[in-house]
């Protein structure tokens, strides 16, 4: 069994069809990711199975439980997280401010601290901004932020909706070296990237989503040596 399994899913925007049918796994430890160009209906998916959007019909199973209709705060709870597409960060609070914000389904601040001490650890340049106010952060730092946030959750299976857009280069490692040191750390990755050759680096299965529907599934290095993906996303 799966940490996540999704079958069937669809997500409709009243006449519209974004997420047509598709089934995923995410096993425990794994870093799995989905990959596919605009519209294709990514964040239509992850926030189905983060609890933000009620499918139109499928099954989303967590840890052997149907989570449909689970609102995202007790999805949290239980060790579902997400990370939103656009950071999702409160700019007029500060960097401590959005961080202790993320703890808020944690209890004991014994345990918090130490939640805190890890995002610092893994983003020096959070620790280092601590007081400042978050929409004054750079892109990158509002990236890092948004991760840290979700962290402190601490999540069991983290979902990430593009966390590398619009980054530049040096930032974009920064942000997939830190993802990497996530995972060993245990915690379960579902990561949405335009940026699949990194995505394909990271994870070690992908899915492909064209037109709501999984047109592609398999090993990264299938994936990544497949003429369809390296035509369409690595150019
Ligand atoms: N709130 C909404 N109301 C109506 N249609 C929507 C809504 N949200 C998304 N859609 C439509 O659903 C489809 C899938 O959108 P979704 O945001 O899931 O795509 P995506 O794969 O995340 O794309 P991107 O790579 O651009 O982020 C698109 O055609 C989009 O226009
Ligand atoms: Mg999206």
């Amino acid at each position: 069994m799966s940490l996540l399994e999704v079958r069937g899913l669809q997500v409709a925007y009243g006449g519209i069809r974004a997420v047509r049918g598709i089934d995923l796994d995410v096993p425990e430890g794994e870093v799995r990711c989905l990959i596919g160009a605009n519209g294709a209906g990514k964040t239509s998916t992850l926030k189905a199975l983060s609890g933000l959007l009620t499918p139109a019909a499928g099954g989303i199973r967590y840890d052997g439980q149907d989570i449909v209709g689970i609102p995202p705060h007790r999805l949290v709870r239980q060790g579902l997280a997400m990370a939103p597409e656009g950071r999702g960060i409160f700019g007029r609070l500060t960097v401590l401010e959005n961080l202790q914000m993320g703890a808020y389904s944690q209890t004991g601040s014994a345990r918090i601290q130490s939640s805190l001490e890890r995002v610092f650890e893994l983003f020096p340049r959070l620790a280092e901004r601590r007081r400042q106010t978050a929409g004054t952060l750079s892109g990158g730092e509002q990236q890092m932020l948004s991760l840290g946030r979700a962290l402190m959750a601490r999540p069991r299976l983290l979902l990430l909706d593009e966390p590398t857009m619009g980054l530049a280069p040096r930032m974009v490692s920064a942000v997939f070296d830190a993802l990497r040191l996530i995972a060993g750390q245990g915690v379960t990755l579902l990561l949405v990237e335009q940026n699949a050759r990194m995505a394909l680096r990271l994870a070690n299965y992908g899915y492909v989503l064209e037109s709501g529907t999984v047109a592609l599934q398999g090993t990264a290095e299938t994936l990544a040596e497949d003429p369809r993906v390296r035509e369409a996303y690595l150019g």
